[in-house]
């Protein structure tokens, strides 16, 4: 008997497949996320991640325009500073770089696009931690929220639209935004990265951020090992009062993406991290991938297991390639 039921009748023909797709992306679910260096007079190559670079103030008002010409959502801003501190003062400094480029960024073009920071001390600590340490040399916990709530008012101030709250410090959402509304930044919006993992995803950041960090992060981000866990992180912020939650790194942890997508009634985003993109890169470099569908898949994969947006590093060329696919997915080959 041959069969009567044939899957295969919608996948004869590109256009077909084109017709049927079940996932689609647009630019405006691709966030950009960006480096800008204090003391720099030229943008600097990041090694680890080719293509990316460490901008000045006037190389990021260019890939800003860039940005905005291709459609992409919004930028997200991570600061290098010259100088750290045991307390990461360069984080609620406004003249500390990361709040001089969200108000140079800001005042130029935030009517056009959507400014978000990372709301975090690394950066800014010379001990490489997302928190300040206690007498023991261990993240303490409650006293990191008080600068979280500081470092939350200096990015409000200077014009931050999302803060990206990437710390994962117990309660950070609820504190920091108390101490938004208090200080009347009422309209400033909360990205809680809820599900954030401890993973070696993460390397080429921290060539590209400078970072200081010797050890891990182990006791304040989350194990590989547990996915029920990451959506209790979720939850958790979601009843603190994120407006998005998020979940990083992407491709490796679908699953607990799949997990907040179903349970969540805010946005769920997902961050395709630094390794994501090196990876694809490197591999691309020695030829042994095809760099353009490695792109596309994996930003399909992304939204396909629930994210609503995605931080990526290609959202400039994916959203261009979008663009001249009039929107759809592009469709190579005739595939018989
Ligand atoms: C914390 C932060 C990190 C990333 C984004 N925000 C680094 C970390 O937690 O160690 C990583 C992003 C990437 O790897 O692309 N400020």
């Amino acid at each position: 008997m041959p069969p009567t039921l044939r899957p295969r009748r919608l996948r004869q023909s590109a256009p077909m497949r084109r017709l049927v797709a079940e996932t689609r992306i647009h630019p405006a679910q691709l966030v950009l996320p960006m480096f800008v260096a204090e003391g720099i007079d030229e943008p600097r190559a990041i090694r680890s991640m080719p293509g990316q670079v460490q901008h000045t103030l006037d190389s990021a008002a260019r890939e800003v325009e860039r940005a905005i010409a291709a459609g992409v959502g919004g930028i997200m801003l991570f600061g290098v500073p010259t100088a750290k501190d045991a307390v990461g003062s360069g984080a609620t400094d406004p003249d500390g770089i990361l709040n001089v480029a969200t108000r140079f960024l800001a005042e130029r073009f935030g009517d056009a696009t959507v400014v978000q920071t990372d709301l975090c001390l690394d950066e800014f600590t010379d001990h490489g931690h997302c928190g300040v340490l206690d007498e023991r040399g261990a993240v303490d916990n409650d006293a990191t929220l008080e600068r979280y709530a500081a470092m939350a008012i200096a990015q409000a101030e200077a014009g931050s639209q999302i803060l990206g709250l990437s710390g994962m410090m117990d309660g950070q959402v609820e504190h920091v935004r108390t101490a938004l509304d208090a200080a009347g930044h009422l309209d400033t919006a909360i990205l809680a990265y809820s599900a954030k993992y401890a993973t070696a995803l993460y390397g080429p950041f921290r060539e590209a951020v400078d970072s200081s960090l010797t050890g891990d992060r182990k006791t304040y981000q989350q194990d590989p090992a547990n996915r029920r866990e990451g959506l209790r992180e979720a939850l958790l912020d979601i009843a603190e009062g994120a407006d998005i939650v998020m979940v990083k790194p992407a491709s490796l942890y679908l699953d607990v993406l799949a997990d907040v997508a179903a349970a969540s009634d805010v946005p769920v985003w997902a961050y395709q991290v630094s390794g994501e993109y090196a990876m694809v890169e490197a591999a691309a470099a020695n030829g042994w991938i095809d760099r353009d569908r490695m792109i596309a898949e994996s930003l399909t994969s992304i939204v396909r297991a629930g994210a609503d947006v995605v931080l990526t590093y290609w959202a400039i060329e994916h959203a261009q390639l979008l663009g001249t696919h009039g929107l759809g997915a592009p469709t190579t080959g005739a595939g018989r």
